[in-house]
């Protein structure tokens, strides 16, 4: 059973293993908690028989006005099950009195957010390569 939870408190680098898929130079599981306990909104999807986190999405905002999601990952052996698709529903949610929710994805993610309610937008990034695994 994927439990849901909107904290970070209790969980330990451990039961964070596995994310970042891809990245060439990905944070620390003990990075990782910092930026889930950094955020100011996190969702975190847990399988509940072995307490590992199977998934999880942060939020950052000015609590008056705008949001940014910036991370969104579930792991590969749990996906398409619909829990990224919860996770987004879950802090989409408690976004949901703001003005500006705002996220930057690949093309072929588009429909995926569409169906979360969300429209096609342009952005702009700047990505220090350098830096990937956190400062
Ligand atoms: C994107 C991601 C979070 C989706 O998580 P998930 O738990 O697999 O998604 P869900 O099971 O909730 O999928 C919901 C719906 O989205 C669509 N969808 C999800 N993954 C898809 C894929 N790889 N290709 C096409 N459609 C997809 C499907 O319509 C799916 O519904 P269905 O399973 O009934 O067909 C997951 O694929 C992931 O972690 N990817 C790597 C990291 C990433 O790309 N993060 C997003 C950054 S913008």
């Amino acid at each position: 059973m994927i439990e849901y939870r909107s904290t970070v408190e209790g969980i330990t680098p451990e039961q964070l293993a596995g994310f970042f898929e891809g990245w060439p130079m990905p944070p620390t599981p003990e990075t990782h908690r910092r930026i889930l306990a950094a955020s100011d909104r996190v969702e975190l999807a847990v399988d509940a028989a072995s307490g590992v986190v199977v998934g999880f999405v942060t939020a950052i905002s000015d609590g008056i006005l705008s949001a940014y999601i910036p991370l969104l990952e579930v792991r590969r052996d749990y996906r398409r099950r619909g829990i990224g698709r919860e996770l987004m529903r879950r802090i989409l949610a408690r976004l949901g009195d703001l003005y500006m929710v705002d996220l930057i994805c690949d093309a072929e993610r588009r429909p995926f957010y569409r169906a979360l309610g969300m429209r096609d937008a342009a952005g702009m990034m700047i990505r220090n390569w350098d830096r990937q695994s956190g400062t």
